[in-house]
């Protein structure tokens, strides 16, 4: 039988992420929002694609949780983007709202689903599901270090002139500003970039990459990235459900892991047809140890204002 995928939210974010996962033929696809018509509309649209994509899934819209009943995978992406000069933890209140409520009807109708969280601000939202649905940990993870990861690998890629596919990295720490870049684990080919690239250079790339989402905020003025988000969560959704076992970075739930106890946040893991099915333990040196503390000491503030 197909597997099915439900993506709440039918905005910008969701119904891209709808879009890829029907083009590459991966599921069955559910695309929910509160908004009448829109979900139908777009999901219609998408389907209406799927001849041209050789592909056979079956997509529908919906404002009813029942028809989402029994997904594999739930994405959600529903909730408020920032406009320009917000944060994305400006986001918090608006959004924990709309994320407890998707996250009690997903218990309900899909029990055995593992759930990718992208709302803002994403590791925060993230602890919020997974304490709402009281899901095991493995099965609720946010989107946020692959695509961070992605930008950085661009703006490498264009600095070097070389092809972004043979640039790997790794970003831990929060989806926010005190996101984690580490650069000696960043390479073309094996070769550490810092062989490479001059410290003032990957500064550089670097500051751009922790502010890429306010980039394109300023740019767009009414909402914020979609094409390169959908596509990091399609490498969650694909690792997950091809079981593909891709070690990526994820905001996941640490106890214990890195020195931190109770709390979601960027870490690389590998991801599974069962979910998180393992943290991978990078040894940091002490200015990313200071940094990542930091980044999650901002994530702790959030789950404080919260009170879950
Ligand atoms: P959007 O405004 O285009 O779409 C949001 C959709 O959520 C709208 O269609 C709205 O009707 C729907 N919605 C609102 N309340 C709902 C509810 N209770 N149930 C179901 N649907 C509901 O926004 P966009 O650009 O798609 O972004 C969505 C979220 O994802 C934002 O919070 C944004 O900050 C976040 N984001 C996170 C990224 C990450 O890396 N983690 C990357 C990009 C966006
Ligand atoms: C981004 O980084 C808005 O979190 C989103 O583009």
């Amino acid at each position: 039988m197909r597997k099915k995928i439900t993506v709440i939210g039918a905005g910008n974010v969701g119904a891209t992420t709808a879009q890829l996962i029907a083009k590459d033929g991966l599921a069955d696809v559910v695309l929910y929002d509160i908004i009448e018509g829109v979900p139908q509309g777009k999901a219609l649209d998408i389907a209406e694609a799927c001849p041209l994509w050789d592909s056979s899934v079956f997509v529908k819209g919906t404002n009813s949780y029942e028809d989402t009943g029994d997904s594999d995978i739930v994405v959600i992406t529903a909730g408020f983007p920032r406009k320009p000069n917000m944060s994305r933890d400006d986001l918090l209140h608006a959004n924990a709202g709309v994320v407890k409520s998707a996250s009690d009807a997903i218990a309900k109708t899909s029990p055995n689903a593992i759930i990718i969280v992208v709302t803002n601000p994403m590791d925060a939202m993230a602890q919020l599901a997974w304490k709402t649905t009281e899901f095991s940990c493995r099965r609720v993870m946010g989107m946020g270090g692959i695509l961070d990861s992605s930008r950085f690998r661009t703006f490498l890629a264009w600095e070097l002139n070389v092809s972004p596919e043979d640039i790997e990295t790794i970003i831990l720490g929060g989806h926010g500003d005190q996101m984690v870049p580490i650069p000696r684990f960043t390479t073309v080919k094996g070769i550490p970039v810092t062989e490479l690239l001059k410290k003032s250079t990957i500064d550089a790339l670097l500051k751009r990459t922790s502010s890429g989402g306010a980039e394109i905020v300023g740019l767009l003025k009414t909402g914020s990235a979609y094409y390169a988000p959908a596509a990091a969560v399609l490498q969650m959704v694909k690792s997950i459900i091809n079981d593909e076992k891709r070690l990526l970075p994820c905001a996941v739930y640490l106890n214990g892991e890195y020195g931190i106890k109770d709390l979601y946040v960027g870490v690389p893991v590998i991801l599974g047809k069962d979910g998180v099915e393992r943290v991978i333990e990078i040894k940091l040196i002490k200015e990313e140890k200071a940094l990542f503390k930091e980044s999650c000491a901002s994530v702790k503030k959030l789950i404080k204002k919260l009170a879950i």
